[in-house]
């Protein structure tokens, strides 16, 4: 159980909104003329995606997946099951996963290979953050956000137990 210390802060909105401008603007790059599809996953990059799309000022569409990696507490069990699936179809799209935090990669390594089995025209990933430190799986990550240590972090679309992702900043949760 974690405590109810207040989070401290590892990263203030003002940095998130200037790593999402250069995110954005390398994105905006690769795909002005594409008319991608947007793969937010469910619930964490809810926050980051709302404020990527708003940097990209070009046709593209938005999809959502909703993933469950079974175990409780903070760590990944390694399983990993679609719990709601794209309503939009991939064959044919450029597609961009975007996620909250590759911690493991267990997650986004099972959607990878379950959205290229769909036929996409291409199959990026875009992550705001990156703890490398716990990397189980090996994970391209071709538009990455800011290096963080391996600590629990809460806000900016992140939670500990559905908490905290309301938050403005990226905190670190004490235990
Ligand atoms: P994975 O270990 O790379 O499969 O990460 C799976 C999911 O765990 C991520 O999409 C996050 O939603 C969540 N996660 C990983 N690290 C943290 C963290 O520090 N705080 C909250 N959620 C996390
Ligand atoms: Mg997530």
């Amino acid at each position: 159980m974690k405590s109810e210390s207040a989070p401290k802060v590892l990263i203030s909105g003002a940095e998130i909104a200037l790593v999402t401008k250069r995110l954005a603007a390398a994105i905006t790059r690769d795909y002005r003329n594409k008319n991608p599809l947007l793969v937010g996953i469910l619930k964490g990059s809810f926050v980051f995606l709302a404020d990527l799309v708003r940097q990209l000022d070009f046709p593209l569409e938005i999809d959502f997946v909703r993933l469950a990696s079974y175990g409780a507490g903070t760590t990944t069990s390694g399983e990993v099951k679609m719990k709601h699936d794209l309503q939009l179809n991939v064959k044919g799209r450029h597609v961009l996963v975007v996620e909250d935090i590759i911690d493991t990669g267990i997650t986004v390594k099972f959607l990878m290979e379950y959205l290229k089995k769909q036929k996409p025209a291409s199959l990026k990933l875009c992550a705001l953050t990156d703890k490398p430190s716990r990397r189980r799986v090996k994970v391209k990550i071709d538009y990455r956000g800011i290096e963080v240590p391996d600590k629990f972090l809460v806000g900016y679309g992140i939670d500990c137990d559905e908490k905290h992702r309301n938050l403005p900043d990226i905190c670190i949760l004490d235990e």
